[in-house]
């Protein structure tokens, strides 16, 4: 975000840089924090399901770990303004990703720098000797963005720094030799570090991203980082951000590879930012993907900066940013702005097409659904309105094409103003659409409404799988069990109250289908 800064945010980092970076103290700890949310969670658009800030502006997720039975969520976070400024991580703990504890900053600016995006690990064995063997460090990796440096155009503006909790995540200290990895070579855009054990080495690998590519770092301790190698592709010159690595079994075998994630700060599938991946080796020192070209995580706007939970064992879960930079500012929510994706489970499947990712909503979510109205094997002709309301649900549809005529058919969300927001399956064309050009406010950016968005599904199967979560403003679609996903966000002016299936140019058969009315988080 910070390279291709817009003019609003130019505004603000003057105007701020000059006042707050390095002038707030540390936190020693809570006045905030405890279970309960000090506001009612009820303003319009407010997500019912969805983590958001109590206040003010939040964006990627940072330093997720699992540690003692509670998920630790910290974020990019201005305490100060519903717009980006001088970054802090804010944080939430939760017991099943779903449910949240707002809690204390964790992290504050400083002499050094803002606190940009970052990861945390349990640094179970004390490497470090920051805590003890008995008690464990926590310990984050995170930019320090010096904003007097950026405007003096020093180039060497953003370094990279730690910080460690010994109570589990609550309180933080920063190291005092930081940065741990000054900014020698002056890369204007080197940030994002997250970090990942390397077992076959036993060392600890830190990826982060310089401008278009990765960077990776070894060390034995956290403390001490040696550069090993980098890894881009040749002729791409997008900014990249917020990088994560990890190893994942392949799905039915004990074949294991590699995953780096990768956001993209600008000409997503569907234009501005997204998050996407490759699949490949590393053995320690070099990252090698399996093919030159990266796979598309979320093919929705809405999915950024997506990153994983340090430390769960048996399984891979993440979490992204709901928003997209261009216009994620200046969307109409009054307190507060951004919420995170509903957390997602990642699978690593192989097929004749090489690796894919597999991601769907971690099962505890499951835990929200109240009653389900079942549809059962339904025949669909033209529009069948659904006896649900549309907001804060979940539909799960199950598709037979080999009885199914229609060349298109779909999912409508409307309200009594005659707004709504269509997802469009169109057979002929192996596409999704998502169309949000009428789905209410959207005057804020051309860039929100001017265009219908699309993403490839492969239709060539007896059946497909749907799932659909809808939350006050937002659509998340997972398809063929999470090949494709795909996360998008709107602002209708009254809720989106009426919820259809349609089919055109013939019939749509429906094996099976399931709406769940959700529950709220917050209370
Ligand atoms: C991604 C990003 C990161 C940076 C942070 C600043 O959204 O631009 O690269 O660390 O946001 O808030």
């Amino acid at each position: 975000m910070v390279s291709s800064i817009k003019p609003i945010q130019i505004v603000t980092i003057l105007f701020l840089s000059l006042i707050i970076c390095g002038c707030k103290n540390e936190n020693p700890l809570p006045e905030l924090g405890g279970t309960n949310v000090s506001n009612s969670y009820q303003e319009n658009h407010r997500p019912q399901f969805h983590f958001t800030p109590e206040a003010n502006w939040m964006n990627d997720p940072n330093g997720m770990f699992f540690y003692k039975g509670k998920y630790h969520l910290f974020y990019q976070y201005f305490p100060d303004s519903t717009v980006w400024g001088p970054m802090h991580w804010g944080h939430a703990e939760s017991n099943d990703m779903v449910h949240w504890n707002h809690l204390p900053i964790g992290l504050y600016p400083d002499s050094i720098g803002c606190i940009f995006s970052g990861g945390a690990v349990v640094d179970v064995n004390n490497s470090s000797k920051l805590g003890t063997d008995q008690n464990p460090p926590i310990v984050a990796t995170f930019t320090h963005h010096d904003f007097v440096g950026e405007k003096a155009k020093s180039n060497d503006f953003q370094k990279q720094s730690i910080a460690y909790s010994l109570d589990g995540g609550l309180k933080w200290t920063k190291y005092k030799g930081n940065p741990v990895i000054p900014n020698t070579e002056k890369i204007k855009d080197f940030r994002d570090p997250k970090v990942v054990w390397h077992e076959a080495s036993q060392k600890w690998i830190l990826v982060l991203a310089a401008y278009d590519r990765a960077k990776f770092y070894s060390s034995s301790n956290l403390i001490d980082w040696e550069f090993i190698s980098d890894f881009g592709i040749e002729g791409d010159e997008r900014l990249w951000e917020c990088p994560d690595l990890f190893p994942m079994k392949v799905e039915g075998s004990d074949e294991k590879k590699w995953v780096l994630i990768v956001s993209i700060q600008k000409d997503a599938p569907n234009d501005g930012t997204a998050t996407s991946y490759f699949v490949g080796d590393f053995d320690g020192i070099n990252f090698k993907s399996d093919i030159n070209q990266q796979k598309w995580l979320d093919w929705g706007t809405d999915n950024y900066a997506f990153v994983t939970w340090n430390n769960v064992k048996d399984r891979v879960v993440g979490i992204g940013w709901m928003s997209n930079w261009q216009y994620a500012q200046i969307v109409p929510t009054e307190t507060w702005r951004s919420s995170m994706t509903v957390p997602r489970e990642l699978k690593l499947k192989k097929s004749d097409t090489g690796y894919l990712l597999h991601t769907l909503p971690v099962d505890e979510l499951k835990k929200l659904r109240g009653k389900s109205i079942a549809l059962g094997k339904t025949t669909i002709t033209g529009e069948k309105k659904l006896a649900a309301s549309a907001s804060q649900s979940e539909l799960e549809l199950l598709v037979d094409f080999t009885e199914t005529s229609a060349h298109t058919f779909g999912i409508k969300l409307q309200n009594d103003l005659g707004e709504n927001l269509i997802v469009n399956f169109n057979i002929e064309a192996g596409e999704m659409y998502v169309d949000r050009t009428n789905s209410g406010k959207d005057k804020f950016s051309e860039e929100f409404y001017k265009k219908i968005h699309s993403a490839p599904i492969n239709f060539e199967k007896e059946e497909l799988d749907i799932r659909i979560l809808i939350d006050a403003a937002s659509i998340e679609i997972f398809v063929d069990k999470g090949a494709m996903n795909f996360t998008s966000i709107f602002f209708p002016t009254e809720e989106f109250n009426q919820i259809s299936l349609f089919s055109k140019g013939g019939n749509l058969e429906v094996i099976d289908a399931n709406i769940y009315p959700l529950k709220g988080i917050w209370n």
